[in-house]
């Protein structure tokens, strides 16, 4: 039978290289916060539980975490190792809440970009061995707890760098700090594991180095793919993991036949889907969950979050748009807002300096200049003259403009919400509109022009 899989994620370090108040599990890669990168891999292996081990956390952290991380409360045991006294104490912690039957797997949350399918292959060799290690080669492995094999090759124990001897520092591969073993032997060998080494800590290594010595035989599972079980420590570190996860990002675009000007200069924090024939300026931000059509065209600049966008789009440069729909054919900016709900239907479009908010335009209608349209909903083929405002809100309230299809708003007009505007009416440039227009008529307030004829300017003395 399948052992159920409960897995400890550590995020107990209080990570002072950050130089920060936030947690270091909490610091964010790609805009979601390390831990949530490590909870969604672990999720993916649909396990009994997940035990997260963390240090002393405000409450209002957790809550925040849970909250913006989209996590399933249920399916996480949240354990509070008191005192950080090493990776073995840590363990510890959640063992009370893991059956000897299960099959323990052991994670780190400021490794980051960690797979399923790695975790996967690990499981696969350790449901056979019984225990076994994530390890990789590094160029340089100062700082990581070092593989040591027999001559036959098989692992016989972890060093730490602090406790290894000099020609154990010579070896360049690494622990990563993930393992899998069954809950039994776990528990087995956590007891007796003694803080005798150098930092004065509880290693969970030495849990390795008691079951080899007892015979047992270590699955050994050697990624090629340092980058992924790559470990966060500082700012630095941070920022180069940050590239390397773009950089996969741009490639997987870029492979599937999207155009990216600059792989550098692409960003991507959160779930991004694209169409065939896409080009992609540099410095295009996307963030939340955005789904781009075929043949559209992002210019440079841009902030996209959670925006829905059809086929023959295209985005100017300089726009932010957000919670928006903006079906085919439509053209924005450059240098416009797209606020939360609002629904841009095909070929309207959208120019500088125009902000939308909580509003349905409809096909082929256009607003090219300056101008404030905010809970309105405007129909089909609508000229929406420079600098017309919809006047939504009256200090306590949100009111409604309704502009139906057909109308022609000349510049810098007023519309003071709540107040609808009949199809095919003609709004005279300047008009502080105040009430309902009617269908097909041109309606004007403004105050008339007049001339004064003897009038004469005063002159200086
Ligand atoms: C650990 C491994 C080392 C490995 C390296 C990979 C041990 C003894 N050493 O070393 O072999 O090469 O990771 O990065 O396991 N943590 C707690 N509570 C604690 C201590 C640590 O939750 O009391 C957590 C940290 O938040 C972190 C993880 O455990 O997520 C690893 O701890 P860290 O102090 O970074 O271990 P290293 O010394 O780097
Ligand atoms: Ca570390």
């Amino acid at each position: 039978m399948k052992k159920k899989i409960h897995i400890i994620i550590l995020a107990a370090g209080k990570g002072v290289r950050m130089r920060s108040n936030l947690p270091k599990v909490l610091q964010p890669l790609a805009g979601k916060a390390l831990l949530s990168h490590v909870l969604a891999a672990a999720q993916n292996l649909d396990p009994a539980m997940i035990h997260i081990v963390h240090g002393s956390w405000d409450e209002n952290l957790r809550r925040e975490f849970c909250c913006g991380g989209n996590i399933n409360v249920e399916e996480v045991n949240w354990v509070e190792q008191a005192k950080r006294l090493g990776t073995g104490h840590a363990v510890q912690q959640a063992l009370p809440h893991i059956p000897d039957d299960a099959m323990v797997l052991v994670l780190c949350a400021d490794v980051p970009m960690i797979t399923a399918q790695t975790l996967q292959n690990l499981l696969a060799q350790v449901s056979v061995f019984g225990v076994g290690l994530i390890t990789t080669k590094l160029s340089d492995p100062t700082g990581f707890g070092r593989i040591i094999r027999d001559p036959c090759g098989s692992i016989v124990s972890i060093v730490e760098q602090k406790d290894a001897q000099e020609h154990q520092l010579i070896i360049n591969e690494i622990n990563t700090g993930i393992i899998a073993i069954n809950a039994d032997l776990l528990k087995k060998y956590l007891s007796k594991i003694q803080p005798n080494n150098a930092q004065n800590e509880y290693y969970l290594t030495d849990v390795i180095t008691l079951a080899a010595r007892d015979g047992h035989k270590i699955a050994g599972f050697l990624t090629s793919d340092a980058d992924e079980v790559r470990g966060v420590n500082d700012k630095e570190q941070l920022e180069q993991l940050e590239r390397i996860y773009q950089k996969r990002k741009a490639q997987h675009f870029l492979r599937q036949g999207v155009t990216l000007i600059d792989a550098q200069r692409f960003d991507v924090r959160g779930n991004l889907q694209v169409g065939m024939d896409v080009v992609i300026d540099v410095n295009v931000i996307f963030e939340g969950d955005v789904i781009i059509g075929n043949n559209c065209k992002i210019g440079p600049s841009n902030v996209l979050r959670d925006v829905k966008i059809g086929d023959n789009v295209e985005i100017k440069s300089n726009c932010v748009l957000e919670g928006a729909v903006i079906e085919n054919g439509c053209i924005i900016g450059p240098f416009a807002r797209v606020r939360p709900t609002t629904h841009l239907k095909s070929s309207v479009h959208i120019g500088n300096f125009v902000e939308v908010k909580n509003t349905q335009i409809d096909e082929h209608s256009k607003a090219n200049h300056l101008a404030y349209i905010g809970d309105a909903v405007i129909g089909k083929n609508v000229n929406v003259g420079a600098g017309t405002i919809t006047c939504n809100y009256d200090g306590a309230h949100k009111h409604q403009t309704i502009i139906e299809d057909d109308v022609f708003i000349g510049s810098d007009t007023q519309f003071i919400a709540p107040v609808k505007i009949g199809k095919g009416a003609t709004i005279g440039a300047g008009s502080t509109i105040t009430q309902d227009a009617p269908a097909e008529k041109l309606t004007i307030a403004r105050a008339k022009q007049v001339t004064v004829d003897q009038w004469q300017r005063p002159k200086k003395e």
